[in-house]
């Protein structure tokens, strides 16, 4: 019988472009009191910029820079954490940037509110109390942070990555602006799109089927081939269609499963510190024998736009590598049974995953 419980999804999100002048909008009734802490989490890319100037920022307000250079870490999360506590309790906790920085704001709000470390609640379901009241406000479009109920952190001392997976991990409200995503990097803009494009992709070729992820993978995959395969993918247009993309993609996943992609990409990260989107295009690139006309759709979608995706990166690694690697991407037992069922094991020997790795 296929498992059965409550769905819970983003309820309430702003969507339009020139959305973030409303924010203060968006915190009415939660924290809009003159003594109402209001604790901003914000991408480092935005110190001293445009953008904190439009915030609707109180005395009794705080703003927290967040290092994007490595992904978040449990450590960093419990520093972070630390620091939060030393001031009074915010009423509202609010993401403004990339996946990292979304995911940092939502394991952030849980932790003010439940009693441990990280690491604890990294795993399904193993967050007990609601955070603070969240919002997130995405500035690059793709990774699903916005609209997923979890939240990735590195856990370097278990050689893990995995995320709070919960109900209380998914943001109260959203600001969705497009405008916010005009200024990414063209190869950044297109890596992170794309883990939307692999995140569906991966959910329908899955073993475990749920309608309502379908349908929104569905409708994710045909936004994704709008915007990669036409001429300019960061059209305003087309800004406006991938982040509602990205919305759907982490909506789904909700009721779903990643698959293979996602694990591969897990141990890149882990033993050679790539960022999740570009681990996810270099995996991506060599999944002939798995997702074969996903993998050929993908690379005419990195032509279309002029993107080098990066190779050659695990060619001539040491054994003690390949086996960190090994371990990084088969501890990912749920993706890895969605996409080859519970035998996955038999399929995914070391030898096995090891050649996969050397095609990258
Ligand atoms: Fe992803």
């Amino acid at each position: 019988m296929r498992p059965v419980r409550i769905t819970k999804t983003v309820g309430e999100y702003l969507l339009a472009p020139g959305a973030l002048a409303h924010l203060g909008e968006v915190l009415r009734g939660r924290a809009d009191g003159q003594d109402d802490r209001v604790l901003y989490l914000i991408d480092h890319y935005f110190r001293g910029g445009k953008l904190i100037e439009r915030l609707p920022l109180k005395p009794a307000d705080a703003i927290l820079y967040v290092d994007t250079a490595d992904e978040p870490t449990t450590d960093g999360i419990d520093a972070l954490v630390r620091r939060v506590r030393q001031n009074p309790m915010p009423k509202a906790v609010v993401g403004i940037g990339g996946g990292a920085t979304l995911d940092t704001a939502k394991a952030v709000s849980n932790l003010l509110t439940n009693d441990g470390a990280a690491a604890d609640y990294q795993g399904w379901d193993l967050v007990s109390r609601p955070g603070v009241f969240k919002i997130g406000v995405p500035t690059v479009s793709g990774t699903g942070a916005e609209a997923s109920r979890t939240c990735v952190m590195m856990n370097h001392a278990r050689n893990l990555k995995l995320g709070m997976n919960s109900d209380h991990t998914v943001f109260d409200r959203l600001v969705l602006d497009p405008d916010l995503t005009a200024t990414v990097p063209r190869d950044q803009y297109f890596f992170t799109g794309m883990d939307t494009y692999i995140h569906c992709v991966e959910s329908l070729s899955g073993r475990y089927r749920h309608a309502f992820a379908d349908a929104c993978s569905d409708q994710a995959l045909r936004l994704c081939r709008a915007v990669f395969l036409c001429e300019d993918m960061r059209s305003a247009a087309n800004r406006e269609r991938l982040m509602v993309a990205s919305f759907l993609g982490g909506s789904a996943i909700g009721n779903s499963y990643v698959g293979l992609v996602h694990p591969f990409s897990a141990g890149l990260s882990m033993v050679l510190h790539t960022h999740h989107c570009v681990s996810n295009c270099i995996v991506m690139n060599v999944m002939d024998e798995f997702y074969p006309s996903a993998t050929e759709e993908f690379r005419r979608m990195a032509a279309a736009q002029g993107v080098a995706v990066p190779r050659g990166l695990c060619r001539q690694l040491s054994e003690q590598q390949y086996r960190a690697l090994y371990e990084a991407t088969i501890v990912h037992a749920k993706p890895l049974t969605n996409a080859l069922g519970d035998g996955f094991r038999d399929v995914l020997s070391f030898d096995k995953v090891r050649e996969i790795f050397r095609m990258m």
